[in-house]
């Protein structure tokens, strides 16, 4: 059990999926959508050690969990819809816009920052799908923002262990507020991860391309980044 784990973990691989036009959605919309469920309950399995602020359930919403991250489910049907919809807007989304033509689901993943000390502005929510981030530096946030990216772990293996293509992007164009007020979630919540789920059998499809992840092949040498410490109790500081 223990070597198989060790094997999934290994396997895990970045593929992104593109293709130039949609895809047929298939039609085994039950099987795919227990699927999903399967993987959100691994990542509700994900360990966490702060609960969110009371400021996320507080707020009149479906999703008042402790927890300090959010996912919001696109199956293959809602994926079109949005690339379309991208298309309409005449948003320049690039490999995003491919790899929604091709997803089975996708998986926009936020973390829960506490409240800057200073209530935000208005202006200050929207910098936030820009480039910079209003979020305090401190001890909970950076604790809750490694939480929700052992959610996202959690799903990345279980699509591997069933052979599912995936994919864990910051987002690009997704971070754009159009697109956020389009999708209808808070600003105050910050997208950790747009996680990309591809057909099984995306590699044998017509007119496909999969990119690997650029740093594939880099820093898997645990000498490069683990020391094994040797202490000295008599060693004065
Ligand atoms: C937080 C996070 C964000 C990422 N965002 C992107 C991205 O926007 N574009 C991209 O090409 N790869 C992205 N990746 C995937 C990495 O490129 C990939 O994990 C890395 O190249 C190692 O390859 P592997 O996943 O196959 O091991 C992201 C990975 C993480 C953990």
């Amino acid at each position: 059990m223990r070597i198989r784990m060790d094997d999934i973990i290994k396997k895990r691989k970045t593929q992104k999926v593109l293709a130039d036009k949609p895809w047929p959605v298939d039609q085994d919309r039950e099987g795919l959508k227990k699927m999903i469920n399967e993987l959100l309950d691994l990542a509700g399995h994900a360990p966490y050690h702060k609960k969110c602020h009371e400021r996320y359930s507080e707020v009149e919403n479906d999703l008042d969990s402790c927890v300090p991250w959010r996912f919001y489910v696109l199956d293959a049907q809602n994926c079109r819809t949005l690339y379309h919809y991208i298309a309409r807007q005449d948003i320049k989304a690039g490999k995003i816009s491919n790899m929604l033509a091709a997803a089975d689901a996708l998986f926009l993943v936020t973390w829960l920052p506490d409240p800057p000390e200073a209530t935000a502005t208005d202006e200050e929510d929207k910098m936030q799908v820009e480039e910079s981030l209003p979020f305090t530096g401190n001890m909970r946030n950076m604790e809750h923002i490694a939480a929700a990216s052992t959610a996202i772990q959690n799903v990345l293996i279980g699509a591997t262990a069933r052979n599912i293509p995936n994919y864990w992007s910051s987002g690009g164009q997704l971070r754009n507020l159009v697109l956020r007020q389009y999708l209808n979630i808070s600003l105050q919540e910050i997208l950790l991860g747009a996680v990309f789920l591809f057909p099984e059998d995306a590699e044998n499809r017509n007119n496909v391309m999969i990119k690997s992840g650029a740093m594939r092949d880099q820093g898997k040498e645990k000498s490069t980044w683990s020391r094994w410490l040797q202490l000295d109790m008599e060693k004065q500081v």
